[in-house]
């Protein structure tokens, strides 16, 4: 008997290593692990065993069979699997590849600057950290003047230095531009702002101007508020209205804010334009004579003018957005809009 289990054992053994389809595994199953199968042929004959042979027989039967089903399952799992693998199925929508893409922000810039470029204008920048005399006292704010307090002003600690600040507008990149090239001077200068405010639907504490300042011979008002309207028109669509209201900065006289038409009511009236029918997107002015002269350029022979406008501000405008803070949340579901 136990001759007769050990030869069943080789043979299972090397039918298991044999296996390589499901068809096979299921002879294998026939022809040993069912009822009427091999092995359980040979447990009939344990009744021949003699009493004393039936633990040593008894024992190496339940080997046999141990070693025959965990044979078969292991197969069968392996098979399983792979027939569990999904064959490849061609009528699948592809899957969505995200491209990467500017910042609406950046987009915007863009934008700006290709109008403007087009009328003429070159692109200049400044530096972010500023002093005192670039960021206020060149534009005309003199020292404890109250229309400092338009800006709320982040210092900086520099070693003694009591005058360092972030720069609150692009209105420095102005002066620097006057102080090193002779009119005319005709850019736009593009750039990152900080205020000390608190952020909310309407306010950053870090965000996008872009500046223009056209100097030279005989520059008027006529001409800031064509130029504004052929960019509004660019910027908004040809059928946009607009409208100058007067402003105060120090660095302009006469001062103007420009508006344009509420892109929600289109002029009725409603929340968002605060029923006015009109939404404010820049300052401007012509440039006081204190700034240039300031800037070494005489206000007798030249004139400028300039303005100035939030991107964040502007896009929303043109969006129809009514909280800034989406443009800096890295929400894809907003910034994958644009
Ligand atoms: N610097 C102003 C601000 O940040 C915006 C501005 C107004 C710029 C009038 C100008 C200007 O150049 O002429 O609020």
């Amino acid at each position: 008997m136990l001759e007769e289990i050990k030869a069943l054992s080789a043979q299972i053994k090397s039918d298991l290593s044999a296996i390589s389809t499901p068809e096979e595994l299921e002879a294998f199953r026939l022809k040993h692990l069912v009822r009427k199968g091999t092995i359980a042929q040979l447990f009939d004959r344990m009744r021949e065993v003699s009493k004393e042979d039936k633990p040593l027989v008894g024992k190496e039967m339940n080997i046999l069979r141990t070693t025959a089903q965990s044979g078969f399952d292991e197969l069968q799992s392996g098979v399983s699997k792979k027939e569990a693998k999904p064959s490849e199925d061609l009528t699948l929508p592809p899957r969505t590849l995200y491209h990467g893409h500017e910042h609406p922000i950046m987009q915007a810039k863009a934008r700006m600057e290709e109008i403007f470029i087009r009328m003429g204008f070159t692109i200049a920048t400044g530096p972010d950290i500023e002093d005192d005399y670039h960021n206020f006292e060149a534009l005309n704010f003199p020292p404890d003047h109250p229309a400092r307090d338009m800006q709320d002003t982040f210092f900086v600690k520099h070693g003694d230095r009591e005058d360092v600040v972030l720069r609150t507008h692009t209105s420095p990149v102005q002066i620097r531009m006057m102080q090193s090239h002779e009119p005319p001077i005709r850019a736009i200068m593009p750039g990152r702002v900080y205020r000390n405010e608190s952020i909310t639907a309407r306010s950053l504490a870090e965000f996008y101007q872009v500046e223009g300042l056209y100097v030279d011979k005989g520059v008027t008002m006529a001409q800031l508020k064509g130029t504004l309207f052929e960019f509004a028109k660019a910027y908004y669509g040809e059928d946009i209205k607009f409208r100058f209201r007067p402003s105060f900065f120090p660095f302009t006289e006469p001062s103007a804010e420009m508006d344009i038409t509420c892109f929600l009511c289109d002029g009725q009236g409603c929340r968002v334009c605060k029923q006015s029918g009109w939404l404010e997107i820049l300052g401007c002015g012509m440039v006081h004579p204190n700034v240039l002269s300031n800037c070494g350029i005489d206000p007798e022979v030249y004139s400028g003018y300039a303005f100035g406008m939030g991107i964040e501000r502007t896009q929303m405008l043109a969006i129809g957005l009514d909280d800034i803070r989406l443009f800096y949340e890295n929400d894809m579901r907003f910034l994958g809009q644009f």
